[in-house]
């Protein structure tokens, strides 16, 4: 049956698009923010705009869990405009944001300044994770609030939880799962690393390699197995971020399988880069937790073909150059931007035959999509909201990050040849990205309120 009754605002036709675990050439009706037909073309409605894609591949828009888009009093580094056309400009149509800003977002008002800001000047869908509050009976407004889980930095005191009290940590847990939020953990344990900084300090031992050798794998399974056993009694979900060690693998793993609700993320930069890197490129290869050996890299690779590794974040973290190009390891701001290099980056193992379609999309939509309940996201299917990543994936390029939308314009893998890339980003059925330029206005992108 033709649907002639229904008038779509735009149609996309010619699309190779990811229907299913398949890909099939197709056509997509939009109407507002949602997909209303997807099929062939003859069963497409009238619409008032169309776009022949020529045989472009469509996903399901990207979502990035693990975003620093800093604004307030870090604008200076990024924000919210600069990092969400970022993200349009890398694929993505949803990221979410850590707390770690100035101020900290770890309380009701912190929260509702930062999704208003959010509102009014991003690009594309916008999430913020909460830190723990100081008193926990905040945790639940917080939640109500709006953010979209609760961010737990084990490896420095950032939020109110004392990381050195266990029962301090079981209640923030018990209290995270009773109202059903997400805990996502950044696993260093806090005592092992402050110790050895101290140390190699005591000693003037600056350097890059000190930086490694205080932050270790052991540091990270440590912290992964301590919340694990403090966790046990309650039912929250933990998302452990940045996994960079065989053996903290292996440890998230193990939870799964004794039935734990436990998932993990890597990054791009522990998945392609190694400690020789942080020894070529010095302080710009400092991040936390950082670049570890072959050994490890090849663990997290396996764990990605395998499923074990649930979602893969860039962990986007924009600062300026001079706080990169420091004489001592203990001054440098550690990270690095990652919004316009992961997608490409990762399209390239696709065509290398290393990586398949398949496994892409369920680490950058499914996955965070089921996670964090972004329930109107993930697919592509009637009625659910028209957020589309649009990638020729035959494009020869190289990455050149004097050209970023971020603030942070350098990469670790500036000149790096890639093959495939981000050439149209939809939000909620606007064109927001076209030909790697930004096309629309701040404000297009919503900021979601779980
Ligand atoms: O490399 C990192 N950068 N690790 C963190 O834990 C924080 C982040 C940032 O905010 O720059
Ligand atoms: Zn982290
Ligand atoms: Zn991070």
């Amino acid at each position: 049956m033709s649907c002639v009754s229904l008038i779509a605002d735009l149609v996309l036709s010619n699309s190779k698009a990811y229907i299913k675990g398949e890909i099939l050439e197709c056509s997509i009706a939009i109407e507002e923010d949602k997909y209303i037909k997807i099929g062939k073309q003859p069963q497409m409605p009238n619409a008032d705009q169309k776009i022949d894609l020529h045989g472009l591949l469509v996903l399901p828009g990207l979502i990035d869990s693990h975003v620093h888009l800093r604004d307030e009093e870090k604008a200076y580094k990024e924000d919210f405009i600069s990092g969400t056309s970022a993200a349009a400009a890398g694929g993505f149509t949803t990221v979410l944001d850590m707390p770690n800003n100035q101020p900290l977002t770890n309380s009701v008002e912190a929260l509702r300044n930062r999704l208003d800001i959010a509102k009014s000047r991003s690009l594309v869908n916008v999430g913020l994770y909460s830190e723990f509050p100081e008193n926990l009976t905040e945790l639940p407004k917080i939640r109500q609030g709006g953010a979209v889980g609760f961010k737990l930095f084990m490896g420095c005191q950032m939020g109110g939880l004392n990381l050195d009290d266990d029962h301090v940590l079981e209640a923030g847990f018990r209290v995270a799962g009773e109202v059903g939020a997400v805990v996502a953990i950044h696993a260093e344990d806090k005592t092992q690393v402050t110790f050895s900084e101290q140390q190699f300090k005591k000693v003037r031992r600056n350097g890059v390699k000190e930086f490694l050798l205080a932050h270790t794998e052991q540091a990270e399974v440590q912290a992964i197995e301590r919340v694990l056993r403090v966790s046990e009694g309650s039912n929250v979900h933990l998302h452990f971020c940045h996994i960079t060690s065989k053996q903290g693998l292996e440890a998230v793993k193990e939870a799964k399988g004794a039935s734990r609700s436990v998932t993990c993320e890597v990054t791009p930069n522990h998945l392609l880069l190694t400690s020789a890197d942080t020894a070529r490129f010095g302080m710009m290869a400092i991040m936390a937790p950082p670049l570890r050996d072959n050994v490890h890299k090849e663990a997290l690779f396996e764990g990605v073909i395998q499923g074990d590794v649930d979602t893969i974040g860039s962990d986007h973290a924009p600062h300026t150059f001079e706080e990169k190009t420091v004489d001592s390891v203990w001054d440098v701001k550690v990270g690095t931007p990652g919004l316009e290099t992961t997608l490409p980056l990762m399209l390239t193992l696709v065509e290398k035959r290393m990586l398949t379609f398949r496994r892409l999309v369920e680490v950058f939509v499914e996955k965070p999509a089921e996670i964090y309940g972004l329930t109107s996201k993930g697919k592509l299917e009637n009625g659910k909201d028209a957020d589309l990543t649009i990638i020729d994936y035959k494009q020869h390029w190289t990455i050149d990050s004097s050209k970023f939308k971020s603030k942070a314009k350098f990469s670790l893998y500036n000149k790096w040849e890639v093959i495939g890339k981000p050439v149209k980003t939809f939000v909620n059925g606007t064109l927001i990205m076209d030909a790697g330029e930004i096309v629309a206005k701040p404000g297009e992108g919503k900021v979601i309120r779980k």
